[in-house]
């Protein structure tokens, strides 16, 4: 219920203003969000591959809707592997692109070329990029242009989130070598047509998806901080005789990262999904729909102005 409520809270103009001039904005967003200048992220890129983990980064925006706009988002990518190339960072650091801020609300082949672009300029710097996934009215076309995209770049990732009825039939399809697939629960709020509501049919259906993608021969992603499906993801690679580095573990900038260094430090290879940027109001609003003490944080910043 919460969660929802934040969601619809979030697509709320008024909020958006209210909150993104509230001026305990800057710490609340910093625990989630590495910086907004391409320096600062690198930095946390650093900090974070010293530490052992790899990383994978997001450059902050989502629904574009001018050409300009999108071009720019592209560019701000290539900007970053161009940082990441030169401070030695992209084999331990790779990116995440939203079709949705390169241009795929103003036209999909506008998109698909930026996509284009960005994947050019991560092979010629020695890295990869994954293309997350938005709401459901967005899976079929997000797919396609993967399926587009991995005929040139083979290593290009894909999400598939498993509250969608549609995902385990998709984890079918896409269980293949050499496919690169993150696994993760789903942060949109979606109708009940398309999207399991309850919490613990969305876990079920994880388990499924995860046990095609651990049965099958591609590199799965197990994007999820929640303890349960770890432990049933750990009792898969022994299932599946999966030996580590066949697959990895996924977690968000700022969350759980003392989970993150223990399963490091038990030869696990983990990705901190890490956003930067100043376009943080869709990705703050989803982290704290996920999880209601993330909301008592916000109101305690809030009213201590922290
Ligand atoms: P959930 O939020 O249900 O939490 C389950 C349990 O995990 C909690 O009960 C608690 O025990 C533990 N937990 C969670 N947060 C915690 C915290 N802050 N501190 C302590 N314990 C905590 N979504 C999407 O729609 N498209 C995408 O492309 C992506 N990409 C993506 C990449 C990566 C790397 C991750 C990790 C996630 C995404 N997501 C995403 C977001 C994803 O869909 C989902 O919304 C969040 O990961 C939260 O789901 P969890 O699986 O963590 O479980």
């Amino acid at each position: 219920m919460l969660r929802r409520t934040i969601l619809a809270a979030a697509a709320s103009g008024r909020i958006r203003t209210l909150v993104g001039r509230a001026p305990v904005s800057r710490s609340v967003v910093r625990r989630f969000v590495a910086g907004e200048s391409t320096d600062e992220a690198l930095q946390v890129t650093r900090r974070l591959v010293d530490a052992g983990l790899t990383v994978s980064l997001d450059h902050l925006g989502e629904d574009t809707t001018e050409e300009a706009q999108a071009k720019s988002a592209a560019s701000a990518y290539l900007t970053l592997l161009e940082g990441l190339g030169e401070q030695g960072l992209t084999e331990a650091t790779e990116v995440s692109v939203k079709l949705s801020a390169i241009g795929m609300g103003v036209d999909r082949a506008l998109a698909t070329d930026q996509a284009r672009t960005i994947c050019e300029a991560a092979t010629k710097a020695g890295t990869t990029v994954t293309i997350d996934m938005e709401d459901h009215t967005t899976t079929d076309a997000t797919l396609a242009v993967v399926a587009e995209l991995r005929r040139e770049f083979p290593s290009v990732g894909a999400v598939l989130q498993a509250y969608l009825r549609r995902t385990e039939s998709d984890c079918r399809d896409m269980a293949h070598a050499g496919s690169r697939v993150r696994l993760c629960k789903g942060a949109y709020k979606e109708p009940e047509s398309a999207a399991f509501q309850d919490r613990n049919d969305v876990d079920r259906s994880y388990v499924r998806c995860l046990n095609v993608l651990m049965a099958g021969a591609g590199y799965p992603m197990i994007a999820t901080h929640d303890p349960r499906l770890l432990a049933i993801a750990h009792e898969r690679t022994r299932w599946y005789d999966r030996p580590q580095g066949s697959y990895e573990y996924q977690m968000l900038y700022g969350v759980r990262p003392d989970e993150q260094v223990r399963l490091v430090t038990a030869g696990e290879k983990v990705r901190v999904y890490t956003p930067f940027g100043d376009e943080w109001y869709g990705y703050l609003m989803r982290r704290l729909a996920e999880r209601p003490s993330n909301v008592a944080f916000f109101l305690r910043a809030v009213a201590t102005k922290g």
